[in-house]
């Protein structure tokens, strides 16, 4: 047995903790979100369920001008339209039942408390967790991929 305790000392050790730290690198930690997985939601209930929980009081939708009339309007945070990266379910989740988690900055000074808390109205108590996967599938289908433009640089000619 002695012979296996100085195989692992040297330089030989040293590659055995880095290859452990690497693997510790991977394993996601019990704080994670890794793993999460909502069901499927449904665009249409999504719809009914943002107008049911009065979304529409704080939020435009791009190109869907309707979802606003006779509403007494609170702030007028645009959601949807074009973008270059489409939010994971993850981000919008978090957005929705966890919203001073990262303040969006489409909202400006105005969306957050002077503690720096999101304004948003907390609906953990009045939402079922199907109008939440339905309202991701909702909100995702308002955003328009847009891809990214490359920057036009004029030709570059090499002085003589
Ligand atoms: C009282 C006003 C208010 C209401 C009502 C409200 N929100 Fe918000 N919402 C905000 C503000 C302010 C922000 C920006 C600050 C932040 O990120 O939380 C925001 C941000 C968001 C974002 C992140 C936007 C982005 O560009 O990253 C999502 C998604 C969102 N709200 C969804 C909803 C949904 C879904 C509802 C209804 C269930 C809702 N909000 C109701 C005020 C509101």
């Amino acid at each position: 047995m002695a012979g296996h305790s100085t195989r692992f000392s040297g330089p030989g050790a040293a590659l055995a903790l880095f290859a452990a730290s690497l693997l510790g690198a991977c394993t996601p930690s019990p704080e994670s979100g890794h793993g999460f997985t909502l069901p499927e939601g449904d665009v249409a209930a999504g719809e009914r369920a943002f107008t049911r929980l009065g979304c529409q009081a704080c939020h435009t939708v791009a190109g869907r001008p309707e979802l606003r009339e006779n509403v007494a309007s609170e702030m007028s945070i645009r959601l949807g339209g074009p973008t270059r990266r489409v939010s994971t379910y993850g981000e919008l989740v978090t957005s929705i039942i966890n919203p001073s988690h990262r303040i969006s900055e489409a909202a400006g000074d105005a969306g957050t408390t002077e503690g720096g808390q999101s304004r948003m109205r907390n609906y953990n108590e009045l939402m079922t967790v199907s109008e939440l996967a339905d309202l991701v599938a909702f909100l995702q289908a308002q955003y328009e991929l847009r891809p990214y433009e490359p920057t036009p640089y004029p030709p570059y000619y090499p002085r003589p």
